[in-house]
């Protein structure tokens, strides 16, 4: 390591996030951040967020995945049914999102109970990924203990016979999740750590927001 890890500090001071000017909605102050942070140079992956979930061990686990769609209803993102997070999102479907935007010095906490989302959407979605992509989701059973890289690779090159000239159908074993937040939690890194958070929560269908200390 060249530097020591009390070296690394770096002030926030960017921007700030005050009352006067927030969403009521927190979908539309997402969509808000969404689209800065799509606008802004940057070219990081303004769309990946961690989904923390808890396992059937008990213990939470966190991984990043693509969000590929918001709207009023949550937030989809797609992956493989038999997969450790699904698995575990079906016994307990009660999820955290996070994001993390260095460039703007924001993040969003998301929380939220998870469903599967609607099958049509998953195989639209599915039909509209590059065919590589289509046929990874048929040959990894993700999460599963695999002997070696080359059972991967061998089982790639026997689907791309298989589905040769052929249109690709959506795994039944692959779809989507859709998140329906309970709360949002948006961060404003400040100087002298005194940053900006403000959280919503709903009661009756009515979003509110409180500042909470940072
Ligand atoms: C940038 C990035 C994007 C990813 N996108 C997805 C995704 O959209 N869906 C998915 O299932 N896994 C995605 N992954 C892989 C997951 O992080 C994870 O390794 C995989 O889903 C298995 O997780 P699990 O065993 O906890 O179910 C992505 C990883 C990275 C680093």
């Amino acid at each position: 390591m060249s530097k020591n890890l009390s070296d690394y500090r770096r002030n926030y001071n960017k921007m700030e996030l005050l009352e006067e000017y927030l969403e009521k909605d927190p979908f539309v102050q997402f969509k808000t951040w969404f689209e800065e942070m799509e606008g802004s140079s940057s070219n990081s992956e303004v769309n990946a967020m961690n989904v923390s979930s808890i396992g059937l061990d008990g213990f939470p686990k966190s991984r990043i995945v693509l969000l590929k769609e918001f709207n009023t209803e949550g937030f989809i993102f797609y992956t493989n049914f038999g997969s450790d997070k699904a698995k575990a999102i079906v016994e307990n479907p009660k999820v955290c999102l996070s994001f993390f935007w260095p460039e703007m010095e924001r993040q969003v906490i998301i929380k939220g109970t998870a469903e599967k989302s609607s099958e049509d959407k998953a195989k639209e979605y599915f039909s509209s990924r590059p065919r590589g992509s289509q046929l990874g989701a048929w040959t990894s059973h993700q999460s599963s203990e695999i002997a070696s890289r080359e059972v991967l690779d061998k089982t790639l090159k026997e689907l791309e016979l298989e589905f040769q000239d052929k249109k690709i159908p959506k795994p039944e074993f692959w779809g989507g999740f859709l998140v329906k937040p309970i709360s949002f939690e948006f961060w404003q890194g400040r100087s002298n750590r005194l940053h900006d958070r403000i959280l919503y929560t709903e009661e009756r269908r009515i979003w509110t927001f409180k500042r909470l200390a940072p």
